[in-house]
């Protein structure tokens, strides 16, 4: 049956009014968790997983959100509810990815259209949205200023909101939590959960997602929940810094650059979500279970890369988490004896300007990151000592001419390998 894949396998919590004849499915959910090698893990300090939903049709963890909210857009369309759908949304990357990815699968019953703030994007990211058809438009400033203008439109104008905002989004990124529960086979005991934090709207659907399902006695009990944002970027981290909740007070914060420029946002959409989803979440587990930790730009990087040189595919975000892990640890919110499972919001491939420049030594100066020489990784260009015998597209070097070529890079390679001859 298709609409019981992907994150409709639990479409019991997922919108069950959704007939299954409505919904989408692009192949979202059920993305890998990865244990940490040994290496890794001793690096850390304790036992992580990485959950990859970098491995989502986009790219990134927006697509499970973006199923649901398609989903209950096209209910309408087959109801005949709705017709010549515009759908919008404002976005650091990814949910125009995955906005313009579902739209276009609808087309031509609904058209997308997104808002990116202007080379505050990466060019992987910026090519999705214009590959999928949508219409983009690029604007000055950064995310917050496009979700102004997103938010002026919609409630002016006949569209429909992509954004975190949207109940629907939210609704299908809480099978990330349902997910996790089966993958540990319900035991969220001694259980962390980290997620790195931009409008709030993610970390509110995994924590409802849990709490839906101890609700339902599938879990018997809570996980922590581990927030993370960079320095740079960190109006949530500020809010509850504040230990007397009622002397708690929430100020937008003016962002910097920084590599986890997905969740570059100073002003959360999802603030008043997840103060009062938090609250309910430390009720129900009977202590506090859900924290906030703050990291530098340069651990985000160096984790970022730690990580994938030991077979992980993280984002920056995901290294963002991974920087929060350790932080978590040091600040004693985590013991070395629990589990801890990290996600990896988006591929590291949508990121890899950042760790471009970083291997560079040429990430702008007001990120405050300097590459350490350890972690780059440079491709060497091997050219033979004879400038006669360097083949061409256009010109093939001759027989012989080629096999001294041959012999002569891999000479090369050989001495710099320090292979010996078996
Ligand atoms: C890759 C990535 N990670 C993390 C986030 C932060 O998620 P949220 O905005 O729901 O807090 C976003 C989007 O904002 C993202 O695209």
């Amino acid at each position: 049956i298709p609409a019981l894949k992907g994150i409709y396998r639990y479409h019991e919590f997922i919108g069950s009014c959704i007939p299954l004849d409505s919904i989408i499915y692009l192949g979202e959910g059920h993305t890998p968790v990865v244990e940490a090698n040994q290496r890794l893990k001793e690096k850390v300090g304790l036992s992580f997983f990485y959950k990859n939903d970098g491995q989502n049709p986009s790219a990134s963890f927006k697509d499970r959100g973006m199923a649901s909210a398609l989903s209950s857009i096209k209910y309408l369309i087959d109801q005949k509810l709705i017709s010549n759908v515009i759908a919008i949304c404002a976005s650091t990357g990814d949910t125009s990815a995955s906005a313009a990815l579902y739209a276009s699968y609808l087309g031509p019953l609904i058209k997308s259209a997104v808002l990116l703030p202007h080379k505050k994007v990466t060019s992987q990211q910026l090519s999705q949205p214009l590959g999928s058809g949508a219409k983009v438009f690029e604007i000055p400033g950064v995310f917050d200023d496009c979700m102004k203008i997103v938010e002026n439109l919609s409630s002016q104008y006949p569209v429909v909101l992509l954004n975190s905002k949207n109940a629907w989004r939210i609704l299908g990124q809480e099978s990330y939590s349902y997910e996790i529960a089966q993958d540990f086979d319900w035991k969220m005991k001694d259980k962390a959960i980290v997620v790195p934090i931009g409008n709030a709207g993610n970390i509110s659907a995994v924590m409802n997602g849990f709490i839906k399902f101890y609700e339902a006695g599938i879990i018997d009990a809570l996980p922590k929940i581990i927030g993370v944002q960079s320095e740079h970027a960190d109006p949530v981290y500020q809010y509850y810094l504040e230990p007397d909740e009622t002397k708690r007070k929430f100020v937008p914060v003016n962002t910097k650059p920084s590599v986890a420029q997905a969740a570059m946002i100073g002003n959360p959409v999802s603030m008043p979500r997840v103060i009062q989803i938090s609250k309910k979440y430390n009720e129900i587990a009977g202590s506090r279970h859900v924290f906030f930790v703050q990291v530098t730009e340069q651990s985000i990087m160096d984790w970022q890369l730690q990580a994938n040189h030991n077979g992980h595919i993280a984002c920056t975000q995901g290294g963002e988490c991974l920087a929060g892990l350790a932080k978590a640890l040091l600040k004693k919110i985590v013991t070395p004896q629990e589990i801890a499972i990290l996600n990896a919001t988006a591929h590291a491939i949508k990121f890899s300007e950042f760790q471009d420049l970083y291997f560079k030594y040429s990430i702008p100066e007001d990120y405050e990151i300097s590459s350490n020489p350890d972690l780059i990784n440079l491709p060497s260009l091997l050219l033979p000592d004879d400038q006669n015998l360097i083949p061409s597209q256009q010109k093939r070097l001759n027989e012989k001419d080629f096999q001294r070529f041959v012999k002569n890079i891999s000479d090369k390679i050989a001495e710099t390998l320090r292979l010996e001859k078996s």
